[in-house]
C-alpha cells in the first residue's frame, strides 16, 4: 500500500521504516529540512539500535522515502499516519497544535478516500476533534475522510523490535472500512509473517491481538497504559523507601510481588525514577483529561510527585555520605533517561547533574552515546573520553544510566582511579557483594544498608 507517516522522530522514524520493511511503500515527511538532509545523506537523526540498517535497506529498495512537503506524500497516498509531536503546555496539557497544522493540510490536499490515522500520543476526543475539523475544512466533494486511532507503544532503545514484536495492535476506528484497511497494513506484523530483521533466528511467534475499538478508547487506552507503568514504578520507589527506612531489600520485595503473575515483574525496578519523553508528559496530559472531565485523578499528581521526590532523595543520599558537596570531584556515569538511547529529554540523570551543580560540586561525565545532547542542556560539566576518565579522583561515583558497557568495566582500575571508592548506584545495576568485595563502599536504592530499628511494635 502506498502510505504517508508525517513527522520523522521515534514513532515516526520507527513507523515508516518498518512498514516498508514490511512490503509497503511509505513517504515519510517532516517540516525540519536539516532533519530530511540528514536522512537522505543515509544518516540518522538520533541513535536507534537497529533502525540505520533498517532506514538504509528500504530507502535502497524504493521503499521509503523522505520529503519536508506533506501535499506531495498525501497526493500519493490514500493513508497518512500523523506522529507528530505533542508536547507538554505549560498546564500539562498536550500541545495539539501540530496535529491540528497537519489535518489542516491534508483537509487542502487530500483526494478521494483518504484514511487519516492519529498515531501521536494524544488526549481522548482528539479523534472526534478530527473528525469535526475535516467535515469543515475538508468540505470539497473529491475529499471522503476516515478517521482512526493507532497508538503506538514502542519504547526507545527497542523500538525496531517493539515494532516487529508488539504486544498488541490498537486500533480505533468509526468504520468498517478503516479496519480492513489497518488490519491489511499490519497483516504482516499481526501473523508474524516477515523475515525478523532484528532477530537473526527469530523463533516463530503466535499471531499479534489485533484490538479494534472505538476512537475515544483507543485513545486512552495508551495514556492508561502509560500511566499505569508510571504508577507501578513510583510504587516500586515508594516500597523502596520504606525499605531503606526499615532495613528491608527492595530488589527482593520486588522480585516476589513479580512473581505474582496478577503483577509481573517488569517495571517494578527501584531507582532514581522515570524520565524520557512519554511517561512524564503522558502522566500530566491524561491527569489534566481526567480533571477536565471532572473524574478524581489525584493518583496520577501522587505518582508524578513521587517521581520528582526522588532527584533530592538521591542528592541527600549523596550529602549524607560526603557531607559539603561545593567543591567536591564527581564521577557520573550516565546521563541518557535509560539505556540504549541517546535520549535526554526529562531525564533524571540530568536533573540529579544539575542538582550536583546547584550544590557546587565539579561533575565529570560520561555516556556512551547521549553526550552530545546532554551538553545542549548541561554545557558546564567536564565531558570525559570514558568511563575511566569519569572516575579518575573522584569523591563518588555516582551511576544513573545502567548501561550494559559499566557491568564491562574494570571496577578493581576504577578503584584505583578514584579519591574514595564509593559509589552510589541509583539505578542498581551493580551487585552489592560483587563490589564490596573489591573494597567499595556502595550504596544502592531500596536497601536498608542504613536503615534505623523502629521501636519495637511500630506499625
Ligand atoms: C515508554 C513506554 O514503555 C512505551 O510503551 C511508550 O510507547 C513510550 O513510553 P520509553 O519512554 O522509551 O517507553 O521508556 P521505558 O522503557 O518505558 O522507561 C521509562 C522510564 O522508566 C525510564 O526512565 C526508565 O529508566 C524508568 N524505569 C523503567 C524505571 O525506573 N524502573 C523500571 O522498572 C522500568
Amino acid at each position: 500500500m502506498d502510505i504517508a507517516v508525517i513527522g520523522a522522530g521515534y514513532v515516526g522514524l520507527i513507523t515508516a521504516a518498518g512498514l516498508a520493511e514490511t512490503g509497503h511503500r511509505v513517504i515519510c515527511v517532516d517540516d525540519d529540512l536539516g532533519k530530511i538532509e540528514v536522512l537522505n545523506a543515509g544518516g540518522m537523526p538520533f541513535y536507534e539500535p537497529g533502525l540505520e540498517g533498517l532506514v538504509k535497506r528500504n530507502r535502497a529498495a524504493k521503499r521509503l522515502e523522505f520529503i519536508s512537503k506533506i501535499e506531495d506524500a498525501v497526493a500519493q497516498s490514500p493513508v497518512t499516519f500523523i506522529c507528530v509531536g505533542t508536547p507538554p503546555l505549560e498546564n500539562g496539557e498536550a500541545d495539539l497544535s501540530s496535529v491540528e497544522l497537519v489535518s489542516r493540510r491534508i483537509s487542502e490536499c487530500a483526494r478521494g478516500y483518504h484514511l487519516v490515522i492519529e498515531k501521536s500520543t494524544v488526549p481522548v476526543q482528539t479523534g472526534r476533534r478530527l473528525q469535526k475539523h475535516f467535515s469543515i475544512y475538508g468540505n470539497n466533494p473529491q475529499f471522503h475522510f476516515d478517521v482512526a486511532s493507532n497508538p503506538e507503544f514502542l519504547r526507545e532503545g527497542s523500538g525496531v523490535e517493539d515494532f516487529f514484536h508488539p504486544d498488541r495492535i490498537v486500533v480505533g476506528v468509526d468504520s468498517d472500512e478503516a479496519a480492513s484497511r489497518l488490519e491489511e497494513i499490519y497483516r504482516p506484523v499481526l501473523e508474524q509473517s516477515f523475515v525478523c530483521p532484528v532477530h537473526e533466528n527469530c523463533e516463530k511467534r503466535s499471531r499479534v491481538p489485533f484490538v479494534v475499538t472505538d476512537i475515544n478508547s483507543a485513545e486512552l487506552i495508551k495514556h492508561a497504559s502509560n500511566s499505569f507503568l508510571a504508577m507501578k514504578i513510583s510504587f516500586i520507589n515508594m516500597v523502596a523507601d520504606l525499605c531503606e527506612a526499615v532495613g528491608a531489600n527492595a530488589a527482593q520485595v520486588a522480585e516476589a510481588v513479580g512473581l505474582d503473575k496478577r503483577i509481573g515483574a517488569s517495571f517494578l525496578r527501584p531507582g532514581i525514577g522515570f524520565g524520557g519523553s512519554c511517561f512524564p508528559k503522558d502522566i500530566q496530559a491524561f491527569a489534566r483529561v481526567g480533571q477536565g472531565a471532572g473524574c478524581d485523578f489525584a493518583l496520577l499528581r501522587e505518582v508524578e510527585r513521587i517521581n520528582q521526590r526522588r532527584i533530592a532523595q538521591f542528592v541527600d543520599k549523596l550529602k549524607n555520605e560526603l557531607w559539603v558537596l561545593r567543591g567536591k570531584r564527581l564521577g557520573v556515569w550516565g546521563l541518557a533517561f535509560k539505556p540504549r538511547t541517546d535520549d535526554v529529554r526529562s531525564s533524571p540523570a540530568l536533573a540529579i547533574v544539575r542538582q550536583l551543580l546547584a550544590e557546587g560540586a565539579v561533575v565529570r561525565a560520561y555516556d556512551p552515546q547521549a553526550m552530545k545532547k546532554a551538553k545542549a542542556e548541561i554545557p558546564e560539566i567536564e565531558y570525559c573520553a570514558d568511563a575511566y576518565e569519569a572516575a579518575r579522583d573522584a569523591e563518588a561515583l555516582v551511576a544513573l544510566t545502567e548501561w550494559e558497557e559499566f557491568l564491562e568495566l574494570d571496577l578493581t582500575r576504577v578503584r584505583r582511579l578514584m579519591a574514595r571508592p564509593l559509589i552510589l548506584d541509583g539505578r542498581n545495576m551493580f551487585s552489592r557483594d560483587a563490589v564490596a568485595a573489591l573494597g567499595f563502599e556502595y550504596l544502592d536504592i531500596g536497601s536498608g544498608a542504613h536503615a534505623r530499628k523502629l521501636p519495637l511494635g511500630a506499625s
